[in-house]
């Protein structure tokens, strides 16, 4: 363990940062994909300058396409627990590729990582794999509607759930708001059957369900919302959405996109103790490459095509050389001391933060390996999106290209959380403390 009261010495990093390389690839880009990323936040708006390419990774580092090496703490936005390219996925990868890069079959890969996953999810008697968490949760309101044929579905603010059009949703004013389309191309209808409450507010969810719970298809949620910083939640108020989707006939949709395998092997249910109708999992349940999926209990999952009337389906749906990185992923969690690794990074964390620098700038909630560099150290930690101070949104930003420079790389956006994964270092969590205390 590094001794973080020793004197700290100057980062090290790509000094004189140069991304000539990285900046040509994105003119190109720019002129053929919509801001030259497939996904938004890759476009580094808020951050500003040119994203950086990344040619390969490998552990918790990436090299650029101009040969500047970062220590990650992005981890490609989760997945990535057991680090960039661990070789026993890698070759698990490998091995399927060669037998074949898509059938279009059933395949032993799927009943393999199905009792993995169920295993883990022991409410659940079921599961069914997609491409993405945004496919997974719009399979998972369809379910939720078809059950109890109701409309309407319940999210909070500040949730992030994939792009499915009802879920593009965010709050109004006023304590139960009808939702409002976050997103061009959302019909004011589509948007009008999502009601949207404040995360945290005991209050405010009593009313949605005293005033619209009969109408509830769903309730979706985070358990531990990380898409809009790390809005941690309470066992209680977890406790009292359950007994109140239970008391009205509602469908309650955990989304472990993130969470799942996240604290251990299993998901976030099991920490808390509360069991949901249906989960969504995605990144580490693929270890990196495209898989997701819906899971529940039996009644509920037989009513998915061919068995119900669900209608679900995908050319790449259960893809074997995807399936094949996620069930070497859980492998690896379910026999490794992934966990144990992680946490006492997390504690070096915890420990050697107060006696750091940085704790001068910014706060570092952690809610196992998920942890939000947070740069306001005087306001309370939020647990509600409005509560998001601007100062530490506006500083994040400012920072950020410094962080760059000196070879740590993280979210693009303040509202992105950081992930510890089994390939960081207590080395690498100093470095971190050492980077955020630098000024911009
Ligand atoms: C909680 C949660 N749900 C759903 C999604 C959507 O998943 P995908 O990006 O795979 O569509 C995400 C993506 O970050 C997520 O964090």
């Amino acid at each position: 363990m590094t001794n973080s009261s020793a004197p700290q010495s100057p980062v090290s990093g790509p000094s004189n940062l140069s991304l000539k390389r990285s900046a040509e690839l994105f003119a190109r880009a720019e002129g053929v994909i919509p801001a030259g990323v497939s996904s938004p936040v890759r476009a580094f708006r808020k951050v500003g300058g040119t994203p950086v390419f990344f040619k390969e990774a490998r552990g918790a580092h990436v090299i650029d396409e101009d040969g500047n090496r970062y220590l990650d703490f992005c981890m490609a936005w989760g997945p990535l627990i057991l680090g960039h390219a661990h070789p026993k996925v890698v070759e698990a990868v490998q091995r399927a590729a060669a037998d074949g890069l898509a059938f279009g079959t059933a395949h032993r890969h799927e009943g393999e990582l199905a009792e993995r996953v169920l295993a883990a999810y022991r409410y659940a008697q079921m599961v069914r794999f997609v491409v993405s968490g945004t496919e997974a949760v719009a399979t998972a309101v369809r379910l939720a509607r078809a059950s109890n044929g109701r409309r309407r579905i319940l999210k909070f603010d500040g949730c992030y759930h994939g792009h499915v059009d009802s879920l593009m949703v965010k709050a109004g004013s006023g304590v139960v708001t009808q939702g409002l389309a976050d997103s061009a191309g959302v019909p004011a209808q589509v948007a009008a059957d999502t009601l949207v409450i404040p995360l945290g507010d005991l209050d405010a969810l009593e009313q949605a369900f005293r005033e619209e719970g009969a109408s509830l298809a769903a309730a979706i949620i985070e358990p531990v919302p990380a898409n809009n910083g790390l809005l941690p939640q309470s066992a209680a108020y977890l406790r009292r959405l359950r007994e109140l989707t239970s008391a009205h006939g509602t469908v309650l949709i955990f989304d472990e996109v993130i969470t799942g395998f996240r604290f251990g092997y299993h998901g976030y249910d099991k920490v808390v103790g509360i069991e949901p109708d249906l989960t969504t999992l995605g990144k580490i349940v693929g270890g990196g490459l495209p898989v997701a999926a819906v899971l529940g209990r039996r009644e509920l999952l037989s009513q998915l095509a061919p068995l119900g009337p669900v209608y679900q389906a995908g050319t790449m749906a259960g893809n074997p050389v995807c399936l094949a990185a996620g069930v070497a992923t859980l492998k690896e969690l379910s026999e490794g001391g992934v966990y144990q690794h992680i946490e006492m990074l997390g504690r070096h964390l915890d420990a050697a933060h107060p006696r750091h620098a940085s704790v001068k700038v910014a706060q570092l909630p952690r809610i196992g390996p998920i942890v939000w560099p947070y740069f306001d150290v005087k306001a309370a930690l939020p647990v509600a999106a409005s509560a998001i101070s601007a100062e530490a949104v506006g500083s994040y930003h400012r920072r950020y290209r410094s962080w760059l420079a000196q070879g740590v790389y993280l979210p693009p956006s303040a509202y992105e959380v950081c992930f510890l994964s089994a390939a960081h270092t207590t080395a690498d969590i100093d470095k971190l403390l050492d980077v955020l205390a630098n000024e911009a």
